[in-house]
């Protein structure tokens, strides 16, 4: 396993500060010292977090929902009554997915011999047994659905309260429009993490927005999170129109837009604000790892932009934003899972990192995450 030393770092730290990295460098080898760092790829998301496993409407009214959080089968369940619940998707019984149940009311029904469960997992029916007779429930899992996600806390129950949900300000704001976004991404969640803190790779990006130039003029850490703020230089071609929707006409070649990106972990933000200091984009994405091995993730983005002075401009420009957007998603999930692959290929994190903000991400990710690894034959 390759990590980097505490000397290493102030060596490369330094560099970049003096100058650009050395254009090609060997691979890198495990230094003594690095014993106790883990591979940041084998770290388990911490459970002990909200995290969104489906959009509202995708929970209709009486239906039950499967979904997966790091191997773990949940089923979502909309009662009749429009309240969601979230189970162990497993029945008690002869462990069939309670997905494929049949919801009755407030509870739902396994799809096999009907055995019953209640919101709080417990087993309130067996058609062929006496009340008195109720075996054991499935486990439940604390469930709160705001701004049209559902969250489930995966981890101990018992601190489901002391942790905050995430506030979605922007999107309950009528100032501002919102684009829900995601789709399933093969690799480790720390590669999303990276990819959106790291805009040294406008590179990828050029044919989508010509040559732009990212400077990092800030950078923050504290308990939990870590930031940075980026303001953008325009080093070739034009603007493009989806671009300029969210930016300042002259693509910041003079303005004083400054976006911050910031992962408070386990979610991460992406704002820009004008010279003034009025937010026009604000993102809010997660992204939750779907398998056991933690190499599939689903990202759930919430993208609000600020109207314009005109009504309805924006939603006329809406099309574009939406096209231009996934173009940029495109590439970034391409070149996300390339890593990934690479990553799986090597067999270990070969990372040789020079950018200070991502050596605090990449720091900040191992201390928050799980204490276990993800055993390396899962991979
Ligand atoms: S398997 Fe669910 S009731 Fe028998
Ligand atoms: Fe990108």
């Amino acid at each position: 396993m390759y990590a980097e030393s505490a000397l290493d770092r102030r060596t490369i730290d330094s560099a970049v500060q003096a100058e650009p990295p050395p254009a090609a460098m060997a691979a890198p080898q495990p230094l003594a010292g690095d014993v106790g760092v883990r591979d940041l790829r084998r770290v388990p998301i911490h459970p002990d977090y909200w995290y969104p496993l489906a959009w509202s409407k995708e929970v209709k009214r009486g239906k039950a929902h499967g979904v997966r959080f790091a191997g773990d089968p949940i089923v979502l369940v909309r009662t009749e009554s429009g309240n969601v619940f979230a189970l162990e998707d497993r029945c008690a019984h002869r462990q069939v997915p309670l997905h494929a149940g049949v919801v009755d009311g407030e509870s739902i029904r396994c799809c096999y011999h009907g055995w019953t469960y209640d919101c709080t997992g417990r087993c309130i029916d067996v058609p062929y047994l006496g009340k008195e007779r109720l075996p054991n429930g499935v486990r439940a899992y604390p469930c709160k659905e705001v701004a049209g996600l559902i969250f489930v806390f995966p981890g101990d129950p018992a601190l489901a309260d002391s942790k905050p949900l995430p506030a979605f300000a922007s999107v309950a704001d009528k100032q501002y429009k919102t684009r829900r976004l995601g789709r399933a991404v093969k690799c480790h969640y720390s590669f999303m993490h990276e990819n959106l803190m790291d805009m040294n790779h406008q590179f990828l990006h050029r044919r989508q927005m010509g040559m732009m130039r990212a400077r990092s003029v800030g950078r923050r850490r504290g308990e939990g999170f870590v930031e940075v703020d980026y303001t953008f230089t325009r080093e070739g071609g034009k603007q493009p129109v989806g671009e300029a929707l969210v930016f300042s006409k002259d693509g910041g070649e003079n303005s004083k837009d400054v976006m911050t990106v910031r992962t408070v972990y386990p979610y991460q933000t992406l704002q820009i604000r004008s010279g003034s200091g009025t937010l026009v984009m604000d993102l809010w994405i997660a992204y939750v790892p779907l398998d056991a091995a933690q190499r599939t993730n689903r990202t759930f983005g919430m993208l609000s932009i600020r109207r314009p002075g005109l009504p309805f401009a924006l939603d006329l420009a809406w099309p574009l934003l939406v096209w231009f957007t996934e173009r940029i998603f495109k590439e970034d999930r391409e070149i996300v899972e390339m890593e990934q692959a690479a990553h799986d290929k090597q067999g270990a994190d070969w990372n040789h990192e020079v950018f200070p903000v991502i050596r605090d991400l990449r720091d900040l990710l191992r201390e928050c995450g799980g204490r276990t690894v993800i055993p390396i034959q899962k991979i």
